[in-house]
């Protein structure tokens, strides 16, 4: 039906993609629900689909994940080693495409979704406001900053709940847990203390030497940061097909 429509002029296009809307590329894995191996078929549309995310598919409401963006990030510091208040702005996460996926295990019946999954290399590219202590050491600036997270390993667990419109079954999130370790961060937070590079420098080595107490005291964050990302990318998507077009129809 689309491949039809595009062969048209222009004003048909417009008037075949309102109509046949919304359509799942065909790019993309079907999986239909009356398939004894519907589970393995899903598992397999999740790692063909996870590499081809870098360019937005507008008709089933999936954007472009090379970067994913996320506009603010609040890290507040704890009593910890980590006694800093970071503000992160404008963050592009550059690599979910490219995650090795170990597991997407879609339960229909029970409506949840369990993804155990390898980022081998999260970059995340912020603007940053800091202020606080790092290992007893002041810390204060801002700019730019990169924090790049090696070997990132995710388990997630999404709870969906059905939600009816339009006389069609969609899926909303409904509670999700998570778990992850990571096997290296580097930071680097440019511009510190107003660009005394000696100072900077220092800090910036202090911060990376003892990067696993810095990431044990914001880690809760980076994944409510990680599960939000996720929770916003599935809800738009199963508001916008519903489990219908997705698992029945042609
Ligand atoms: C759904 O959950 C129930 C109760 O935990 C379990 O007995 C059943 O096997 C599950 N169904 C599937 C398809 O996993
Ligand atoms: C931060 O990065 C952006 C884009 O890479 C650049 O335009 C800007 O000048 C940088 N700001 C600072 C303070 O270095």
């Amino acid at each position: 039906m689309f491949r039809f429509c595009t062969t048209q002029s222009l004003v048909f296009v417009f008037a075949c993609i309102a109509l046949s809307e919304p359509k799942i590329p065909p790019n993309f894995k079907r999986c239909y629900r009356k398939d004894p191996d519907f589970r393995k078929c899903m598992f397999a549309a999740v790692q063909l689909a996870a590499p081809q995310l870098t360019k937005p598919y507008r008709a089933i409401a999936v954007p472009n994940l090379e970067p994913v963006e996320v506009s603010s990030l609040q890290v507040k510091g704890g009593g910890g080693v980590v006694a800093v208040n970071q503000n992160l702005k404008n963050c592009k996460l550059y690599g979910l495409t490219k995650s090795e996926i170990y597991q997407a295990d879609f339960n229909l019946e029970n409506k949840t979704w369990g993804f155990d999954f390898l980022i081998p290399e999260l970059d995340c590219r912020c603007d940053y406001q800091l202020d606080g202590k790092v290992l007893l050491l002041p810390i204060k600036g801002e700019g730019n900053c990169t924090i790049v997270f090696d070997k990132m390993h995710v388990k997630l667990k999404i709870d969906f709940e059905e939600v009816v419109k339009d006389s069609r079954t969609h899926f909303k999130v409904s509670h999700s847990q998570i778990e992850n370790d990571v096997g290296l961060v580097t930071m680097h937070f440019d511009n510190l203390f107003n660009g005394d590079k000696a100072l900077g420098d220092n800090i910036n080595k202090v911060l990376n030497e003892n990067w696993k107490e810095v990431y044990a005291e914001v880690q809760a964050d980076y994944q409510d940061l990680l599960t939000g990302v996720m929770m916003q990318l599935l809800n738009r998507f199963f508001d916008k097909v519903s489990l219908e077009e997705l698992f029945d129809e042609n």
